[in-house]
């Protein structure tokens, strides 16, 4: 891991202060490194190794010296050879068992089908041309060089990455097929000795092969081993308790790239074995798995990752956030110290951008950076990219401004919660379903982390320091499912109780502002939110729709406390603000977004975290916060206020509720209820009777998300439930009052 890497990966801060009782404003903090020191979603070796997969096999023809050359000269770390054995026991650098592929040997030899390594001698193979067929697959790179390439012996291999690599190149070999070559360990260790390479610290030996490894651990006890695996070979297999059973010989393993999740991570580093995955070829694949703080990689364009691990770079994707008609949030992690430059365009190809912003990405922020794009159109896609300017590695992304004031555009929005609880950890799938809805925004209804629970990135809650919370902000942004929702798709994230501790309350919970700096780090969150840090505001869609976002934490009264008229979930000016929103809003659809819910108990007996107090399920319940609620309730239907959709997550379990808390017999407002998206799985239970709640549905046990269609034209809105996989478990529409 080159020098820039490492200081990307770690910060330190933290320093608290409050001005009014209620109200809890983020504290500025001073920076040292970012890194948690306990993630295990992060390199335990401090040379992130970039290994040329059969020398840069993406430029050159594989496993030949002119390969090996351009490996060395783009500065990778570990030339890959992959070995077979002649007839007469000579060891040569050559993936496949047989020469048909790579070779011209079906020319030149016509009658030795299949052509198999080991029924030709080594004078015959040198016969070979190694080169010529890259230069007919490939028109596009051929170079009079590779005509006539050789099959090299693992002797010249070796002598010629020696000498070319000036000692910096380390050498990685595998015994491919040990089976087929009784005593290939025994050959490759005289060599290696002849060679003096045995004792150098740059220096791994791999296969698939466990009896092969084992042997070569007999023959050379302090060489570096590292296992690899395919899909198939972990099938079933606890892998804690297999990487547990290899670490007496193996020094890491090398899994096919698909395999790397943070389970995967965890089970390795906890093991003390060094992570290289295999084949990473495109930036991208590199970056996320450079982003789950892997050891190294193979890759046959050893050069895209040099620049990755050589300069910051986009580490963590990028997202667009609280858009209006006019505006956007952008925002993009790096990997360390440097500016980023965002550019927007109405056109893909970016000819010509007319927004170019230039933003410095700093350890106090983790390197995460975020810019405001103003004078946009109303109703436009827009298109964006960001990079490093340290780096050619760019990220795209785009975005839909919401409709003009006054007009009625029909709108689908997706919404979810409860990501990375109870053991849950990525990769979630429901990100993907929706993503594949094409929403015109995705609202992340809170619980976006859980802080104080168990993960790779903080194995030893709860979250303390900045550096955890912005680990588990991370960790999540492994999956690759979120990162593409959040690179096509606004989104409204909004923070619930995990983004600090279960249940807290803001102006008593101690860790609320490091949570709160490393939330609003994270998401793309404009000045009108974050200011003194509201977070509470509205966003609107046209005359389609009126989203009231709420803070359902920063000034909220312990849940201990018993409810009163005096008791506060939003804190008044937050609640007098949430009334005028409704009263003035001339929008189609009064949606509430918040982060708990209505009827359904949460939280503790005598501790409530939603609004209800629960009594139907512990009488005499003191606690909850329905005082309140009545307030906006009654508001609601003093005021006549028409369709108003309250929209939450929280409960791990998706439910659609109507109220007629008047009983007139006519329904005042619904509550949407979907989730989770990687939390423990409950069930349904009774609600709170206190407003007249009436369940459309309710369905637990699964992982899902929630879909919201507006159609102005049918004065119809429509809401679906959809599980991980984007299958409808429930669809209604409701018919719109004017
Ligand atoms: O050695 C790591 C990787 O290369 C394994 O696959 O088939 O390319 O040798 P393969
Ligand atoms: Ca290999």
């Amino acid at each position: 891991m080159k020098k820039s890497l490492v200081a990307g990966l770690a910060c330190l801060s933290l320093s608290l202060s409050s001005t009014a009782p209620w109200a809890v404003l983020a504290a500025p903090h001073e920076t040292v490194t970012t890194d948690n020191g306990q993630s295990t979603l992060q390199p335990i070796t401090s040379n992130v190794a970039v290994i040329a997969h059969r020398g840069a096999s993406a430029y050159g023809p594989e496993h030949t010296l002119a390969a090996y050359k351009q490996a060395i000269k783009m500065k990778a770390d570990y030339v890959e050879f992959d070995l077979q054995m002649t007839k007469d026991g000579q060891l040569i650098a050559m993936h496949d068992e047989t020469l048909a592929r790579t070779t011209n040997a079906k020319e030149l030899y016509p009658n030795r089908a299949p052509w198999r390594v080991k029924d030709f001698t080594l004078d015959e193979i040198k016969r070979l041309d190694a080169g010529s067929w890259f230069n007919a697959a490939h028109q596009e790179l051929e170079k009079k060089e590779y005509i006539g390439q050789q099959v090299p012996t693992l002797d010249e291999a070796i002598q010629f990455v020696k000498k070319h690599g000036h000692g910096k190149v380390g050498l990685y070999m595998e015994t491919k097929a040990p089976n087929v070559y009784p005593g290939m360990e025994e050959k490759l260790i005289e060599i290696l000795q002849k060679n003096k390479v045995l004792v150098s610290k740059n220096l791994f030996l791999e296969s698939f092969s466990e009896d092969s490894l084992r042997k070569l651990k007999t023959l050379a006890p302090n060489v570096q081993l590292i296992q690899l695996y395919t899909g198939a070979m972990l099938k079933g297999k606890d892998m804690y308790q297999e990487f547990k059973r290899i670490s007496d010989y193996a020094s890491g393993v090398g899994p096919s790239k698909e395999l790397v999740v943070p389970k995967f991570m965890e089970a390795a580093h906890q093991n003390q074995l060094l992570v290289h995955p295999w084949t990473v070829n495109s930036q991208d694949d590199l970056a996320s798995l450079l982003s789950l703080g892997v050891d190294g990689e193979f890759t046959n364009n050893p050069d895209k990752m040099v620049e990755l691990v050589d300069k910051p770079f986009i580490s963590h994707g990028v997202a667009s956030g609280d858009v209006t008609d006019t505006s956007a949030i952008l925002w993009a992690r790096t990997s360390g110290a440097t500016n980023v430059q965002f550019e927007l365009s109405t056109d893909s190809s970016f000819k010509k951008p007319f927004i170019v912003k230039t933003v410095h990405a700093g350890a106090e922020h983790d390197y995460a950076v975020q810019t405001k794009m103003d004078g946009l159109k109303p109703d436009t896609t827009y298109f964006y990219r960001a990079h490093a300017v340290s780096s050619s590695y760019t990220v795209n992304g785009s975005f839909k401004t919401a409709p003009a004031e006054n007009s009625l555009k029909p709108l689908t929005m997706v919404w979810g919660g409860d990501t990375g609880g109870q053991g849950e950890i990525p990769p979630y799938n429901s990100f993907k379903a929706m993503s594949d809805l094409n929403p015109d925004f995705f609202l992340f209804s809170g619980d976006t982390i859980y802080a104080d629970n168990k993960t790779p990135a903080v194995p030893n809650p709860p979250s303390q320091s900045v550096q955890d919370f912005w680990a588990k902000y991370k960790e999540n942004r492994t999956d690759a499912g979120l990162r593409s929702l959040l690179q096509k798709t606004a989104t409204f994230s909004i923070w619930d109780d995990h983004e600090v501790t279960n249940d807290f309350s803001g102006p008593s919970q101690p860790l609320t502002p490091t949570g709160l700096n490393a939330f609003k780090d994270y998401w793309p969150i404009s000045d009108d939110r974050s200011n003194a840090d509201k977070l509470y505001h509205t966003y609107s869609y046209g005359d389609t729709l009126d989203m009231m976002i709420l803070n359902n934490r920063g000034y909220r009264d312990p849940n201990t406390q018993a409810d009163g008229a005096d008791k506060t979930m939003l804190g008044g000016e937050q609640l007098d603000w949430l009334k005028k929103q409704l009263l003035d809003s001339d929008a189609k659809i009064k949606l509430v977004a918040t982060s708990v819910p209505i009827s359904v108990p949460t939280g503790k007996a005598n501790a409530r975290d939603g609004w209800a107090n629960g009594n139907q399920v512990n009488p005499n319940d003191p606690t909850g916060y329905e005082n309140e609620f009545k307030k906006i309730s009654d508001f609601i239907m003093e005021k006549g206020i028409k369709n108003v959709f309250f929209v939450t997550t929280d409960v791990h379990f998706a439910q659609v509720i109507k109220y007629d808390a008047n009983h007139d017999g006519k329904t005042d407002y619904h509550e949407l209820i979907s989730g989770p998206i990687g939390a423990v799985k409950i069930n349904p239970g009774t609600l709170d009777p206190t407003f007249s709640p009436e369940s459309m549905y309710a369905e637990g046990n699964f992982f899902n998300f929630g879909v919201f269609k507006v159609d102005p034209a049918t004065n119809k809105a429509t809401v679906e439930i959809r599980d991980e996989n984007g299958k409808t478990h429930f669809s209604h529409d409701f018919q719109l009052e004017d």
